[in-house]
């Protein structure tokens, strides 16, 4: 199951992988010979014709053809040979078969967003086992690199355009899945994994992925659902203000909107704010948040309302951690 693991490189896990650890250890090898080659003769020389007493300085043989040619030679084809593998390595590698399964992938800083065809959102990057798999890729701030070393796949994922790579899985079970071109602090929290599933069993995965909302509790859900809709990006769950306002202590508690109004923060006042948000926009924010309308149903519009709920004082005493079953709703105090 590891096959080709070695001081050098992980064990392989996809069909590409062979080509490209076939010109990797033919550079190698070829690099670790001549290497050899020349400092050995460096050596031998040195020793042989070091300065002795009594010698003179004989004069340079003129000049040997067949020599000459030789050791041009012989490096001009390795070098071809390099070239060709490398070639068409790298054109094998940009060119996924015609029917590629595709999925989208965001990079943004700092996580990776995989989006599947049924429109399921994850962060990390299920596959089918032995099915060649097309990955659409943008990025929406800096340049981040996809990489998957036992797939010996690594692609620039650029703003402003779509870059493609593709592979074919041929080893169950996780792989790491990293950036790897420095994107700022958090670049390596860039982490994800990419699970193989065994062909059989995917689509039924990517069924169950899609309804996690009605199968896990609504608050759980609801934070899954602030990682992957992108909420995290402008909302803190800690209190810290960033481009939106935290989500921390809001549910339940009378909020300043700009012109002064005061607002009492329950289910109908979220509600609003993600399906409209420019309804009422909290003072000292902006009115750019995008709005919810087409994107989230009401149902995983409630889940995020039950997530928000979990982060107040003033809501749903905490969230547990992983639960299948509804969570238990508690009562609140009257409020004005
Ligand atoms: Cu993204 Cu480094």
């Amino acid at each position: 199951m590891t096959v080709g693991r070695s001081f050098w490189m992980p064990a392989r896990g996809s069909t590409g992988a062979e080509g490209v650890d076939r010109s990797f250890y033919f550079v190698f090898w070829v690099s670790v010979c001549f290497f050899a080659l020349i400092v050995g003769l460096m050596v031998f020389f040195v020793v042989r014709y070091r300065r002795r007493e009594g010698a003179a300085p004989q004069a340079s043989p003129s000049q040997n053809l067949p020599l000459e040619l030789t050791w041009a030679g012989i490096p001009v084809i390795l070098v071809f040979v390099m070239f060709y593998m490398g070639m068409k390595g790298m054109v094998d590698l940009a060119t996924p078969p015609a029917g590629a399964y595709e999925i989208k992938v965001l990079a943004k800083r700092w996580s990776w967003l995989f989006e599947y065809p049924n429109g399921h959102v994850d962060q990390d990057l299920h596959v089918p086992l032995d099915v060649p798999v097309q990955l659409l890729m943008r990025s929406e701030d800096v340049i981040h690199s996809f990489y998957v070393p036992t797939f010996r796949v690594k692609q620039d994922v650029v703003p402003g355009r779509y870059t493609k790579t593709w592979f074919r899985a041929t080893k169950e079970g996780e792989h790491l899945l990293l950036c790897a071109e420095y994107c700022g602090t958090g670049h390596s929290d860039m982490l994800a994994h990419v699970i193989v599933h065994p062909a059989g069993e995917y689509r039924q995965w990517l069924e169950d992925a899609a309804n996690f909302v009605s199968r896990m509790s609504p608050a759980d859900a609801g934070r899954r659902l602030y990682r992957i809709q992108g909420c995290a990006q402008c909302h803190s769950v800690d209190g810290k203000s960033g481009i939106g306002p935290t989500f921390r202590n809001v549910y339940g508690y009378e909020t300043v909107m700009a012109g002064g109004a005061r607002v009492l923060a329950d289910e109908n006042y979220l509600r609003e704010s993600m399906l409209n948000p420019n309804a009422k926009v909290v003072a000292g924010f902006d009115a750019i948040m995008p709005t919810a309308q087409g994107r989230m149903s009401e149902e995983q519009i409630l889940a995020v309302i039950e997530y928000i709920k979990t982060l107040s004082d003033r809501g749903t005493p905490s969230a547990p951690e992983t639960t299948s079953g509804p969570t238990t709703t508690q009562v609140s105090d009257e409020r004005p």
